[in-house]
């Protein structure tokens, strides 16, 4: 079967003219080449996602990994989770600091006995693994943080890009990889710095179902502020739809009406079994980009008031 693959950035407010546009739109198409490349070659959905997610989580450009917002405490704690739909296995890694793939603790994880680790437990396993101590932190995030921190504190979420000049008063970054493999499996992997000057201890969606959720029908991987991702239990609700017999775009449309009625802020990329390739925004960009089997697109320059898109299979 044709590999498919959709990758997200995180979403926001629309990012800053054409400049903007093309300098994320060459991140993400980086990216979607050496994963696609991957998947052609033969290999496993969730290795092609683990993969997507390191290089998602190097570019300091996106909040996962270098380049994750800092906390109230001028603290880097981040959160991972991968979702082998063949499996239906859940594994992640809560508020872990001081390593450079987030994602390798998820990986790690699919196949322990205790799959979802926090603080100091994932600290341990690192330790473990004698995975080498990393330091994510950026120039540009510490600065953005020093200035929140003259102003105390008044937003409550940093920035989704790591680049000020290219969003105005943008949040909710998170990374997020979705493949389907030549035989057919899915799998998901979602990777992030959470909020940006949170409280010590909060969870985000990203290490939930809610967040990064898979079965063997479809797969999908949320962005967005995520009490708001949690509270619409987005990608468990969106592949539970599916699972049950809803089309794809179907289960898309109506969640995300639903969501948008409700307020939320957030996005979501899925594929389905079929290769149906699939994203959904209530914010006014999602920086997703993904490869149908034949050609690389993306969703950057689509309308802010469309809810949901579809490429069928
Ligand atoms: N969606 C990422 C977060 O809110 O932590």
């Amino acid at each position: 079967m044709q590999p498919k693959l959709i990758i997200h950035g995180g979403a926001g407010s629309s990012l800053k003219g054409k400049g903007g546009i093309e300098s994320v739109r060459r991140s993400l198409s980086q990216v979607i080449e050496e994963v696609y490349a991957l998947l052609k070659s033969g290999a496993k959905a969730s290795d092609a996602v683990v993969l997507g997610c390191q290089l998602l989580e190097d570019d300091p450009r996106f909040n996962a990994g270098t380049g994750s917002v800092l906390q109230s405490d001028g603290q880097i704690r981040m959160s991972a989770a991968l979702m082998d739909g063949t499996s239906q296995r859940f594994s992640g890694a809560i508020n872990v600091s001081r390593v450079q793939h987030p994602i390798d603790l998820a990986h790690h994880l699919q196949s322990s006995p205790d799959r979802v680790l926090s603080d100091y437990g994932a600290a341990e396993l690192l330790r473990e693994l004698q995975i080498p101590l990393y330091n994510p932190l950026t120039e540009l995030r510490l600065e953005e943080w020093m200035q929140e921190r003259q102003e105390n504190f008044v937003k409550t979420m940093a920035g989704v890009v790591a680049e000020p000049e290219l969003v105005e008063n943008a949040g909710r970054g998170t990374i997020g990889v979705v493949a389907l493999d030549s035989q057919g499996n899915l799998a998901v992997g979602t990777s992030t710095g959470g909020k940006g000057f949170e409280r010590i201890g909060r969870v985000s969606d990203s290490a939930m179902p809610a967040g990064n959720y898979a079965t063997i029908h479809a797969a999908v991987s949320c962005t967005g502020i995520g009490e708001d991702i949690i509270d619409e239990c987005l990608a468990a609700r969106i592949v539970v739809r599916v699972t049950d017999g809803l089309s794809l775009p179907e289960a898309m449309k109506r969640t995300f009406a639903e969501a948008h009625k409700n307020q939320r802020d957030l996005g979501a990329i899925a594929l389905d079994a079929t290769g149906a390739i699939a994203w959904g925004k209530t914010s006014e960009v999602l920086l997703a980009a993904f490869h149908d089997g034949e050609k690389i697109g993306d969703t950057l320059e689509s309308d802010e008031g469309t809810l949901t898109g579809c490429l069928e299979a």
